[in-house]
């Protein structure tokens, strides 16, 4: 017999092999770590072709969180008689509207704006329709102290919250342990939410993601005159969101009593300017405008076509478009084809 010497090699191989051994019934005892699934998936999904949302770094996600956004969202316990909760203004299956033309509040307390969407404000640069906030976070809370809104008293909402056990445990998950609920962590959560809202599968994406029959005749149509420089529409309502986040005045009147963006920058050259909504799912978010006034996607086309009225602060490209009957139909029928179905069933963001 051939004298073989122990090698360090040799030595080595017994060491793995020990080991494998010991990680074998250990982890048989224990259960195995998988290194291929992620071990934090993302809470949310982002739809095909749509950046990130940006999540500020003193308010990131996770799923606890997330979920008590979208209780909270639910909870009349924010409005000062417990009546009226964010989604009373913004109801799923409106895509998140009222349906009203300007919203009423607690005491049926009439706003003077029109409900806009919550849907893919995580990419808005400013919100409402002034642009007056900054972030979300900013923008839940002056809804919720709005007197035509929510008659949010802070401090009684902070007490109100507090004496709520479920609450009490549900803050301390999404927040950490030993944080107490308050009215300001509240619309951490719910802002968190809101950013997690987010629609992008319609027709018009199917169409464009490669399924040519997913579009008609006229819908293909109306999006070649929206993307066009005889209607301009797409200077404005831009990209994946379809707006510039811009402001502008589109002439819907020839003197305007709600001032929008100029209350905010004082500049007389804003008088009139309001924030380019996106037109997604917008069949669904009737009535029109800041102020709802136009009843329906034909009222809108017509006074686009018109060219408006005449405002000192008009922006140029609103001008008579002369558009055939015909056209305006297409338009209007492009316009249908870019609701998200799915939004309206997505569990995730039901009551
Ligand atoms: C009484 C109805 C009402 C309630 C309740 C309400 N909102 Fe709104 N919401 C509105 C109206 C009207 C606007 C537009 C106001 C403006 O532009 O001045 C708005 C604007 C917004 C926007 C900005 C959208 C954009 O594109 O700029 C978000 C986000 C939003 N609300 C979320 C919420 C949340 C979260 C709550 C609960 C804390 C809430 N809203 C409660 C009616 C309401
Ligand atoms: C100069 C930029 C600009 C152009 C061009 C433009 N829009 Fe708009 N659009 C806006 C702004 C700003 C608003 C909101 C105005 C307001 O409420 O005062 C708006 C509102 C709308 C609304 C109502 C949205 C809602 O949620 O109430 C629809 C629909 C719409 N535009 C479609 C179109 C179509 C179709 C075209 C082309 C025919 C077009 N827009 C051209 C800026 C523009």
């Amino acid at each position: 017999m051939k004298f073989v010497p122990i090698t360090q090699h040799m030595y080595y191989k017994a060491n793995i092999l020990l080991y494998s051994v010991f990680c074998l019934i250990t982890f048989s005892l224990i259960g195995c770590p998988a290194p291929d699934q992620p071990v934090n998936e993302k809470p949310y999904t982002v739809p095909q072709g749509f950046p990130e949302p940006i999540f500020p770094a003193d308010n990131l996600p996770n799923a606890e969180k997330i979920e008590l956004g979208r209780k909270l969202f639910y909870d009349p316990i924010l409005s000062s008689d417990k009546s009226v909760a964010c989604a009373s203004c913004h109801k799923q299956e409106l895509a998140f509207t009222d349906g009203n033309q300007v919203s009423r509040g607690v005491n049926r307390e009439l706003g003077n704006r029109n409900s806009p969407t919550i849907v893919n404000t995580a990419y808005n640069q400013s919100l409402f329709w002034d642009g007056r906030s900054a972030t979300i976070e900013e923008q839940a809370l002056a809804a919720a102290t709005n007197p035509a809104e929510m008659r949010a008293v802070e401090p009684v909402i902070d007490v109100r919250l507090q004496q709520d056990s479920a609450y009490t445990i549900e803050f301390a998950r999404a927040f950490g342990n030993g944080t107490k609920p308050t009215t300001r962590f509240a619309m951490k959560a719910i802002a968190t939410f809101v950013r997690t809202v987010l629609s992008g599968s319609s027709r018009y994406d199917e169409y464009n993601n490669g399924n040519k029959s997913a579009l008609n005749e006229s819908e293909i149509r109306g999006k070649d005159l929206f993307f066009s420089s005889v209607t301009q529409c797409s200077e404005c309502h831009k990209g994946y969101n379809f707006t510039d986040n811009q402001f502008h005045s589109t002439g819907l009147f020839s003197h305007y009593y709600d001032e929008g963006r100029s209350d905010i920058t004082k500049s007389p050259s804003d008088v009139g300017s309001f924030k380019t909504p996106s037109l997604r799912n917008i069949a669904l978010t009737a009535p029109y405008e800041h102020d709802g006034h136009l009843p329906t996607l034909e009222a809108v086309i017509e006074h686009y076509n018109s060219g408006g009225k005449n405002f000192l602060n008009k922006d140029s490209r609103i001008r008579p478009l002369n558009l055939t009957d015909a056209e305006k139909q297409d338009l209007v029928a492009f316009l249908r084809s870019l609701t998200d179905n799915a939004l309206l069933q997505n569990p995730k963001f039901a009551k």
